[in-house]
């Protein structure tokens, strides 16, 4: 019998120092590849007055021009891509709700990459070889469920590739399979349980002892009620598929402080979302990645609308961390002028006694005036007389922490719908609807 290929991961060893001198070297390399071979990149540099010879340092990519979703969109299907077609092993798309999808494609060797990266993203999510691991990201063109799969199979495990969906099969495959680890967005972790305890069964006495979750956002609240509710450790992967797809970066089981950023194959920066200038350590901004590594694909400075901030890295010291995602540019809600995050709603709702976590905002408008209503489920269970007492606690609290006035109706159990994949939060029923797209991430 041919002895198991152990997974080797030289870059996960490396040093600070060691790792700044691998990221220019890669960094180099990519501008390079990017200016010869695609010409989108050619004229951006050649507009913003660059050249390749010009990043001597690392800090020199400030010079290059950022790189917006809509500019990958421009060059829909095929033209960012930096290695003839036929190189190209396999595409993922991203579920374009504002129009074209965007396109993304993989050499032989970025899947491999990718496997790598995912199988060291288990790994320290506390995953090990000869686990079971159950997937329940969408497989299809998005890019979670074969993102996943790839990666665990590398990390030495055995996969289940459930999808998205079916959930009462989902159940019976985890008490008959018996995984440790599960791969699932946490909203999607949420349907599962309560199928479980539909069913009669207890969560804690199932055999999933590592979560590893990520797609949206989700808060240190949500982690404790997943974690308590399962007797697991839950912890955050983040990705996104312009840059590779699942394992850009990865929390720690050990310390559960942020995610550590795989920085030998993707660069980090934060800038103001309005300049666009490069801000320091520690401060709160939009994440733009460079990738290192990705042939089919480079990507130069890519914005992803994402909040968050950089942080000095703790259970693996070379790596940086980011914080938590508190939410993406596109999902702030501004309501008379206050800027929030489902998010924050999210907290208040899971510090408040007898309401679930399940619920949704909606926009609306009185007048002038634009309304949000806090739609969310009474915990099974819980007293129906304290639900009016929950309402008001909530207002309070939005209103004391946020410094707004929201409505908040608590609703029967099972009444919200249920997420298969990326949950959507937000009603607006003000805006006109948008042309019909796939979901994401089911
Ligand atoms: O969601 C890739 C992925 C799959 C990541 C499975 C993790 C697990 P996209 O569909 O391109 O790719 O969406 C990327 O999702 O820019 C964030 O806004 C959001 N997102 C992803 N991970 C997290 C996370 C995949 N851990 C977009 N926390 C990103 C918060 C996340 N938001």
């Amino acid at each position: 019998m041919a002895a198991q290929a152990v997974f080797h991961d030289e870059g996960e060893r490396l040093g600070r120092d060691e790792l700044a001198a691998l990221q220019l070297k890669r960094l180099r390399a990519t501008l390079h590849r990017a200016y010869a071979c695609v010409p989108f990149y050619r004229q951006a540099f050649e507009k913003a007055g660059v050249h390749p010879d010009d990043c001597r340092s690392l800090a020199d990519l400030s010079l290059f021009p950022l790189t917006g979703k809509a500019d990958l969109r421009d060059q829909y299907p095929f033209g960012m891509f930096a290695v003839p077609r036929s190189e190209v092993r396999r595409i993922h798309a991203s579920s374009g709700t504002t129009g074209r999808p965007t396109v993304v494609g993989y050499t032989e060797g970025d899947l491999s990459t990718w496997s790598d990266v995912v199988a060291r993203s288990i790994r320290a999510a506390g995953g090990r070889p000869g686990q079971i691991v159950h997937v329940a990201y969408g497989y299809g063109l998005f890019t979670g469920g074969l993102g996943a799969h790839y990666g665990a199979e590398r990390l030495g495990c055995t996969v289940v590739p459930a999808s998205g969906g079916m959930t009462d099969r989902q159940v019976r495959l985890i008490q008959d399979f018996r995984p440790e680890v599960i791969m699932v967005t946490p909203s999607y972790m949420l349907t599962l349980l309560d199928e479980m305890e539909r069913q009669g069964i207890d969560p804690r006495t199932t055999s999933l002892r590592t979560g590893i979750f990520g797609a949206e956002p989700w808060t240190e609240e949500m982690r404790r009620e997943i974690e308590e509710r399962l007797g697991m450790d839950a912890v955050d992967i983040y990705g996104l598929s312009e840059v590779i797809g699942p394992g850009v970066a990865q929390e720690c089981v050990e310390t559960k402080d942020g995610l550590h950023i795989w920085e030998d194959h993707f660069y980090p920066e934060v800038v103001d979302p309005l300049t666009g200038a490069v801000l320091p350590e520690g401060e709160l901004g939009e994440l733009v990645f460079t990738s290192l590594t990705k042939e089919a694909m480079p990507v130069i400075r890519y914005r992803t609308r994402d909040l968050t901030r950089l942080l000095p890295g703790t259970a693996r010291p070379a790596f940086r961390r980011m914080e938590k995602i508190t939410g993406r540019s596109d999902d702030m809600i501004i309501l008379r002028g206050v800027n929030l995050y489902p998010t924050q709603i999210e907290e208040i709702l899971l510090r408040t006694p007898g309401l679930a976590p399940h619920f949704q905002l909606r926009l609306g408008r009185e007048g002038r005036m634009d309304t949000l209503t806090v739609r969310v489920e009474a915990r099974r269970g819980a007293d129906p007389s304290r639900r009016e007492a929950a309402a008001a606690e909530v207002v309070q609290a939005v209103k004391a922490g946020i410094g707004v006035s929201v409505r908040v109706e608590v609703v029967d159990p099972e009444t919200l719908e249920r997420s298969v994949g990326k949950i959507k939060r937000l009603v607006d029923p003000r805006t006109p609807t948008r042309p019909p797209a796939p979901p994401a991430g089911s």
